[in-house]
């Protein structure tokens, strides 16, 4: 296996500088704002390809949009708690794989978090709010509406054993690096990787993977971007 030369140090080291991430212009995606980590409900433009949707704090899905293809997690080889999550049916042969070679390689990825309707994003986003305050609440957590855990598309994910749900899972476990290493050869990316929240408007969250597909991962890689200001440029031109 061929370990990719940035991938790693831009998603999880501590004390790595991240690497310059262009702002990108505004409008690059027709209706797309550039001041996007602004709380406020504006339509996230539509793709031709969902998985490929800017979601973010000012662009959200409608309340009412659910995947219609939802199948639960054992479609893709998960057992337990995480075969009963619910996930689109397009990320199932790419999760698939990368539960067979992860256990391959020895490691045991289980998801904590999958689809979440509209509906749920509500009470997580309340209970955190809660917990936090609504000021920290809205760094941790989507306003119903803005997850991409509404796509259906986005896991959460952790190992056995790994309770310091906000320690770095990236780095501190073999799961965790083994994703930050291939996770984007199967299509999946760390949608707020360390030291990306002026970009991504979210702190870092080492367990959260979004699938965008083999092709659009491949060219995230050799991006060097950050997800967000990616898929803008990726879906924009
Ligand atoms: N924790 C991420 C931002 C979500 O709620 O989707
Ligand atoms: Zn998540």
């Amino acid at each position: 296996m061929v370990v990719p030369a940035r991938g790693p140090e831009r998603l999880g080291a501590p004390g790595v500088t991240p690497p310059v991430q262009p702002r990108l212009e505004a409008g690059f995606i027709a209706g797309l704002v550039s001041d996007y980590c602004a709380d406020r409900d504006l339509p996230a433009p539509s793709s031709a390809r969902i998985e490929l949707t800017v979601l973010d704090r000012s662009h959200a899905l409608p309340a009412s949009y659910a995947p219609g293809d939802l199948v639960s997690a054992s479609a893709a080889g998960f057992a337990g708690g995480s075969g009963g999550k619910l996930v689109s049916s397009r990320i199932v042969n790419d999760l698939a794989a990368l539960r067979a070679d992860s256990a391959t390689a020895g490691l045991s990825i289980s998801i904590t978090s999958a689809y979440r309707s509209y509906a749920s994003q509500v009470s997580t986003f309340n209970s955190w709010v809660a917990r936090l305050g609504l000021a920290t609440a809205l760094q941790r957590s989507a306003r119903p509406g803005h997850s991409e855990h509404q796509l259906g598309t986005t896991m959460d994910l952790t190992s056995p054993g790994w309770n310091g749900r906000f320690g770095n899972w990236a780095t501190e476990t073999a799961e965790g690096r083994w994703l930050v290493e291939n996770g984007w050869r199967y299509g999946f990316v760390m949608s707020y990787p360390l030291g990306s929240q002026d970009v991504t408007c979210f702190s870092f969250e080492p367990w959260h993977y979004r699938w965008i597909g083999r092709e659009a991962a491949a060219a995230w890689h050799a991006s060097g971007l950050y997800l967000r200001p990616f898929l803008e440029r990726y879906v924009g031109g």
